[in-house]
């Protein structure tokens, strides 16, 4: 029997991470250039329930029973059995592989976690829809976010542009003109759980100013959804900046973004900011096509370690 594969995109987030935690808007989108596959193979010899998990870019070769009971893979098995009423599932292999960077801001928990939950569900005969896909996907995120807004398993679930708001409705971002983006490494590992966890600190000590940056940042959300809406986005790179400055206040930034984020604006990009959970990870800068390859070699100049140049549309 051939493999049954899937996969999911990367995301970034163009407006308003963190802030998307406490209930404020933010807007999303997928990064086709990146992505997670699942492939699961029977193994017709082996004894029923013995899962084989190869998962080389997480460093993973093991059987799902000796992985922690609340890891993610073993969050999707149990999860999916729970679903279709499956008591105990068949010998079998599964081989996760991404291209999109860990602990970086682009979704990788997500992408591998929605490719894995389609792969298992088609395997056993039952492919589940995107709106269940995105459900299970979600409980998975608690373990790379701790308390998640539900942001990163939507965008990649439905692949398509996003303005999201928490436990509302899914609301397609209508991209009027497509522009340029560029994404860049910082090469810094940043678990987005650590970077959450602290914010909630602080917001604890000083709600009151946390909700004001909060409101802030959801105010820059609601008025780049109507630029990006109308076509007119000559303040778009202005509001990015806005963004980032205000994510450096909410202390998720780091000396490496902050420097990713100068290096576009000397070469010229019209705006930038980090991108996901912050600290490491990617930053992204809005760029005219044309000066793209210039600000990108600028940026690995810089210190980026990679650089992806991507239309959003
Ligand atoms: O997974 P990341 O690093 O792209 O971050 C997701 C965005 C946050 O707002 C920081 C967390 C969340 O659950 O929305």
């Amino acid at each position: 029997m051939p493999a049954i594969s899937a996969y999911a995109p990367g995301k970034i987030i163009l407006f308003g991470e963190h802030a998307v935690v406490y209930g404020r808007p933010a807007l999303a989108v997928p990064v086709m250039q990146v992505k997670a596959r699942a492939a699961v193979l029977a193994n017709p010899r082996g004894a029923s329930g013995l899962i084989r998990i190869e998962a080389p870019d997480v460093q993973i070769t093991s059987n799902l029973s000796d992985l922690p009971d609340d890891h993610p893979f073993q969050t999707v098995a149990r999860m999916v059995c729970e679903e279709l009423k499956i008591q105990s599932l068949p010998a079998m292999t599964i081989r996760l592989s991404s291209t999109i960077p860990t602990a970086s801001g682009l979704g990788s928990g997500a992408a591998i976690s929605v490719a894995l939950i389609r792969a298992l569900s088609a395997f056993l005969g039952h492919p589940m829809a995107d709106e269940k896909v995105n459900a299970l996907a979600y409980e998975t995120e608690r373990y790379y976010h701790g308390s998640p807004s539900g942001i990163d398993n939507t965008v990649i679930t439905y692949a398509m542009p996003v303005y999201f708001v928490r436990d509302q409705p899914i609301e397609r971002l209508t991209i009027a003109r497509p522009f340029t983006v560029i994404i860049a490494d910082t090469g810094i590992k940043s678990p987005t759980i650590e970077a959450v966890s602290d914010v909630r600190r602080c917001w604890q000590v000083d709600s009151d100013r946390y909700e004001r940056l909060f409101d802030q940042i959801g105010q820059i959300a609601r008025s780049a959804r109507q630029i990006l809406e109308s076509g007119e986005t000559d303040r778009l790179g202005r509001m990015m900046v806005q963004n980032h400055t205000l994510l450096c206040e909410i202390g998720v930034s780091s000396a490496a973004l902050d420097t990713l984020v100068l290096a576009a604006m000397d070469a010229g990009a019209q705006g930038a900011k980090l991108c996901g959970g912050g600290r490491g990870g990617n930053m992204i800068a809005l760029v005219d096509p044309e000066n793209a390859e210039k600000v990108a070699q600028a940026l690995n100049r810089a210190g980026a370690c990679r650089t992806i140049i991507t239309e959003v549309k």
